[in-house]
């Protein structure tokens, strides 16, 4: 880990506010100049309520982390493991924290994870459009698969659908 102040923490229930606003902040930096902020507004009221936090909080299946620096969260993972695979759902890091290290301590204990769960593979989208995703995924080593297009709100977004493979290909 680069931060030697980061902590990686389980997600609570009081963590849905501090959770939307850092991906709310990255999805501005990251997403703003292609999706308007009506539309992302639309997405996260639909995505980012406290019902659906609640219930990854206490899902099993469910890998949820919150990363801290210094007791102030910067950036969190939330993933769930189904059929051999996990899905990757969200990894998103304060902007004003990028580069820091945050997303590859949660990258790492996601991957750990999902190998102690005897996954064969993580999968998940990253907007194309996006700089720092493609950018961070590609230097984990994950494969772009295909791509399709994910309506956010108003906005048609272009995604790329990629994979890690956590055992090697027969
Ligand atoms: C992708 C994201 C989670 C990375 O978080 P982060 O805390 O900045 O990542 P790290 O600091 O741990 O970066 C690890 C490595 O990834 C690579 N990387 C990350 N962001 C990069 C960028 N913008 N450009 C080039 N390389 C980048 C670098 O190799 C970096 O190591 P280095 O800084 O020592 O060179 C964050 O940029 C983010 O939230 N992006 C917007 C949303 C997004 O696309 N999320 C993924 C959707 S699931």
């Amino acid at each position: 880990m680069r931060d030697t102040g980061l902590v990686l923490r389980p997600a609570t229930d009081s963590d849905a506010g501090t959770v939307r606003d850092i991906a709310w902040r990255s999805w501005a930096t990251a997403y703003g100049p292609f999706v308007p902020e009506d539309d992302r507004r639309v997405f996260f009221d639909e995505f980012y309520g406290h019902e659906g936090h609640r219930r990854a909080v206490r899902s099993e299946r469910s890998l949820f982390l919150v990363a801290e620096d210094r007791g102030a969260p910067v950036a969190f993972v939330l993933a769930a493991h189904a059929r051999g695979r996990v899905h990757l759902h969200r990894l998103y890091a304060d902007p004003g924290r990028w580069r820091h290290g945050a997303g590859q301590a949660l990258w790492d204990a996601l991957v750990a994870w999902s190998r102690r769960r005897g996954a064969e593979r993580i999968e998940f989208e990253v907007a194309t459009e996006g700089d720092s995703g493609p950018r961070f995924y590609r230097k984990q080593g994950c494969t772009p698969v295909r791509e399709r297009v994910m309506p956010v709100g108003g906005t048609p977004v272009r995604v790329t659908v990629y994979e890690y493979r956590l055992t090697a290909p027969s």
